[in-house]
């Protein structure tokens, strides 16, 4: 039986928006802009791979050693807490927001996530989440395998160059130093490739995910579009997002 035909989840959990996609799509502008409309969570599912991978950097785990990497799964905790503009990120307690969105960790989250034991930990937190309140849920395996009977799901893409180009701009403008454009653009190809290929819930829209593609679209058109598709489920059932079990 695949992920997404498994059985209904087992924690009694909340309302759920799932946004997938791949880097640089906008998950995080939408996801933070609808869980602040809805006054939903907002829950960067990235954030726990990237903790991760600073863990296994600390601990000199290579990335590919997949026992070793259970091990240190079993024994390392990750919280995550929904902020105005970002998560906070504590591993074992400590803050490490400030430390996980540097390239040496970037590049070791893309590893340490293929491996299914990793996965399976943090997809077991993930659904521990949405039992506290309505979530707005981002990463690459939310309605596919984490929430596959998410309420809505959104698979947001966009061409990779428009992508790396959005990344870069966004690295520019916070006035930190940048790999140039054509580098940026080909370190997101390469974790695309990882996302996507991996055997373990490969990045991929769920079957009911909305497509929205932002390539040839405003930020603002993103939004409303991203709006009306909980709009659409609201007006459907006619309930309300927090009350929902
Ligand atoms: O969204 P992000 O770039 O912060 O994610 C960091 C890495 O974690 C990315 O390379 C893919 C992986 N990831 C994943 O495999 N599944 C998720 N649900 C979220 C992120």
């Amino acid at each position: 039986m695949s992920p997404e035909e498994s059985p209904a989840q087992k924690p009694k959990r909340n309302f759920v928006v799932a946004i997938d996609g791949p880097a640089g799509a906008g998950k995080s502008t939408i996801a933070r802009h609808l869980a602040r409309h809805y006054g939903l969570l907002n829950l960067e599912t990235g954030a726990m791979y990237r903790a991760f991978a600073l863990k296994a950097l600390r601990s000199e785990v290579p990335v590919n050693d997949a026992s070793a990497l259970e091990r240190l799964a079993a024994e390392t905790d990750i919280q995550l807490e929904s902020g105005e503009t970002e998560n906070r990120v504590l591993l074992d307690s400590e803050d490490v927001t400030g430390q996980i969105r540097n390239q040496t960790v970037t590049d070791a989250a893309s590893r340490v996530s293929i491996h299914p034991a990793v996965r399976a930990s943090m997809v077991k937190r993930q659904q521990e989440m949405a039992t506290k309140g309505g979530v707005v849920m981002e990463g690459r395996d939310i309605g596919t395998v984490v929430f596959p009977d998410a309420e809505v799901k959104i698979f947001l893409d966009a061409a990779p160059e428009v992508r790396g180009m959005r990344r870069y701009d966004q690295t520019a403008q916070k006035g930190t130093p940048s790999a140039p454009p054509e580098e940026v653009i080909r370190d997101l190809r390469a974790r695309d490739e990882r996302d996507r290929n991996r055997a373990d819930s490969p990045l991929r829209p769920a079957t009911d995910a909305f497509l929205l593609d932002s390539t040839n679209l405003t930020l603002d058109e993103v939004l409303k579009e991203a709006e009306s598709a909980v709009d659409r489920f609201l007006a459907k059932t006619s309930t309300s997002l927090q009350s929902q079990g």
